[in-house]
């Protein structure tokens, strides 16, 4: 009996401090500034990055996109400065057209490039991605690597090059662009699934290093987005990867860009949107930094009931795979 009541009453006060501190952290958050800061987007020329280069715009930012095709940069250029334009803004927009998963000279002489006229970078967020969703065996092994050069390795040595200016500066942002199938391996995801689970661990560890320099690392965990990018993956997407990834929703690049940018002021460490992604990260947090008490507080107290209901969700995504295995085989048994 007393020790039920000593249980009840330490509740009691983890509550009270949680909702103190819910209290306090939502009161004094700060958050950073862009307006005339420099601004480097990856991909930023089509779907989240476009959307988060817009919006980064819009607060003022001088903005740099990186992309690979120069019609569609030239087309988002425009986009972006009709945004400042309509905000009566005097930032600017420049872009540059690079492979980021090929030669990385070729990403070096970019960022140099790009701080000589905008000066040095404030904001990295690398966007820059796509998907290849195709069963294991499917898979090419071009398609296996492209997927890595540019999730991992392009963000990787664009990071790199970035971040040796932003440590002179001792100020920065550098946003990750994972996925809810960076944090669980998805049918049809083997090569997608590891590229980004792959940028996670690398933001936990840079997250470590450059942190004594006033530099915050933040990794954008978006559900399904409709992009052109997403269109283009639902062409060659197995029917059991589409039936699993709808249940998180489909979301607008602005709101998912908008999500990323607030968190990544605020110095958050994992960014998502919707009640999937909030359950996700929450249960994924594992040994992730700790950047506010909030995201704290809710993992220590809910990590536990939401791996309770991930059980439901493995069973529901394992018996659409069934499904779809038992039609393949009676098909076959029918010609
Ligand atoms: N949409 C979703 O449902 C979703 C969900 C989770 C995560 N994500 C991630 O979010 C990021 C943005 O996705 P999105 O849907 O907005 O994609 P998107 O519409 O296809 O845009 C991708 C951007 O990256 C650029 N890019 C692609 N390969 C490149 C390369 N090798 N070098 C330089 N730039 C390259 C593209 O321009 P060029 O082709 O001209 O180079 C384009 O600007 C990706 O990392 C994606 O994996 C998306
Ligand atoms: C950056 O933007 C500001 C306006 O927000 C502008 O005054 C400044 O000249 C720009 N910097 C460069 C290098 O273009
Ligand atoms: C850290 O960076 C912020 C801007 O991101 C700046 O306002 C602040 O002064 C910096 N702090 C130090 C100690 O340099």
């Amino acid at each position: 009996m007393m020790e039920l009541c000593c249980l009840i009453d330490c509740g009691l006060v983890c509550l009270g401090l949680g909702a103190l501190c819910f209290l306090t952290s939502y009161l004094t958050r700060k958050t950073k500034e862009i307006r005339g800061k420099h601004v480097l987007v990856t991909g930023g020329s089509s779907g989240i990055g476009l959307s988060v280069a817009q919006q980064a715009a819009a607060k003022g930012a001088n903005v740099t996109l990186v992309a690979r095709n120069v019609k569609r940069l030239e087309e988002a250029q425009m986009a972006v400065e009709k945004t400042i334009h309509k905000v009566g803004g005097a930032n600017k927009v420049q872009y540059y057209s690079v492979d980021l998963g090929g030669d990385v000279n070729a990403i070096g002489e970019m960022v140099k490039e790009a701080e000589k006229s905008f000066g040095p970078i404030y904001m990295l967020v690398n966007c820059a991605g796509l998907s290849i969703p195709l069963k294991f065996e499917d898979i090419s092994p071009a398609q296996v690597k492209t997927q890595m050069d540019v999730n991992f390795f392009g963000s990787f040595f664009v990071s790199q090059e970035v971040v040796k200016s932003m440590k002179q500066q001792n100020e920065g942002i550098i946003v990750f662009i994972s996925s809810l199938g960076g944090l669980l391996g998805l049918y049809g995801f083997t090569a997608y699934s590891a590229s980004k689970a792959a940028v996670i661990k690398m933001a936990e560890a840079l997250h470590m290093e450059v942190k004594p320099y006033n530099i915050s690392v933040t990794v954008s965990f978006p559900p399904d987005t409709d992009t052109p990018g997403f269109v283009e993956e639902n062409k060659i997407k197995p029917v059991e990867t589409k039936l699993i990834s709808e249940a998180a929703g489909l979301f607008s690049a602005d709101d998912v860009a908008k999500k990323l940018l607030a968190d990544a002021l605020s110095g958050e460490f994992m960014s998502t949107s919707g009640i999937d992604g909030f359950m996700l990260t929450t249960m994924c947090a594992g040994m992730s930094p700790i950047t506010s008490i909030t995201s704290f507080f809710s993992q220590v107290f809910l990590m536990g009931p939401f791996r309770v209901i991930s059980a439901f969700y493995l069973w529901q995504f394992n018996s659409i795979v069934k499904k779809e295995y038992q039609k393949r085989v009676s098909s076959k048994k029918s010609e």
